[in-house]
């Protein structure tokens, strides 16, 4: 059971319109010059895996993937790059539970902090500060959570056809004052026939940047902020 995203429609959804976080994430990764390890922290499909692999030739990447649906969007992804068998490994299993040893050279954890809960992210951030060597870096997108947990009614919020079937994602969420409890609903529709239904449900905390920043700073790390939709954490 996916506990954020349906692996079938992960890739196809963020391919359509382009996404301008994956499109930022070769120049900020090259810029960082490590050869160091480099981890990609709930690589769901690999978009980032390879990006990773691609960025910095001389590191070995290691992707954390507890979701077996986007594993194995992952290893289809790596099976298409032979040339990056020797060097990337997936590991299945929570990022927080038996973590690498350090020192890390890079962590990426792109749409990760947003899927923790506070008690969880705080865990994150201390796992980041032990492990990181001191030149390294954690690159994480600048999404911390639900800025205002308020509830939706059911709302289509993407729609991509492939062929000619319809791949749609309706959302609707509850709220309490901290989180909200969303519910996405994955539909197949052909010819106006629902062919496959996939409903996936997640708690999504209230959380923002200045929070996780606090937050950061406070496991002993740094912040630099890079374009304005990543943001580099640094042993302080
Ligand atoms: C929204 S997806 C983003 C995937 C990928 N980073 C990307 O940007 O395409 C979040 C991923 O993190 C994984 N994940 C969430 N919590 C995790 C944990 N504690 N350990 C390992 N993976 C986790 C989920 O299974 C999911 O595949």
């Amino acid at each position: 059971m996916p506990d954020v995203v349906f692996g079938e429609f992960a890739d196809l959804i963020r391919s359509v319109g382009g996404d301008p976080l994956v499109a930022a994430l070769p120049d900020v990764l090259r810029a960082q010059h490590t050869t160091g390890l480099a981890l990609d922290l709930g690589a769901g499909t690999g978009i980032g895996t390879v990006t990773l692999a691609d960025a910095l030739p001389d590191s070995p990447v290691i992707a954390v993937e507890r979701d077996p649906e986007m594993r194995t969007a992952l290893m289809t992804r790596l099976a298409g790059r032979p040339d990056l068998r020797d060097r990337v490994t997936v590991l299945p299993g929570d990022v927080l539970a038996d973590p690498e040893p350090g020192p890390w050279g890079l962590a990426l954890a792109i749409h990760l902090v947003c899927q923790l809960a506070p008690e969880q992210r705080r865990q994150l951030l201390a796992l980041l500060a032990d492990r990181l060597a001191p030149d390294g870096v954690a690159v994480l997108d600048r999404h911390y959570g639900t800025a205002d947990p308020k509830p939706v009614p059911e709302t289509v919020s993407a729609t991509v056809r492939q062929g000619d079937c319809e791949y749609q994602r309706v959302f609707a969420a509850t709220a309490k004052p901290d989180r909200i409890h969303a519910r996405n609903t994955y539909r197949v529709v052909r010819r106006g026939t629902v062919l496959a239904e996939h409903v996936v449900e997640t708690t999504v905390y209230a959380s923002d940047e200045a929070t996780v920043l606090a937050e950061a700073a406070a496991a002993g790390l740094r912040h630099e902020f890079t374009g304005d939709r990543l943001v580099l954490l640094r042993p302080a």
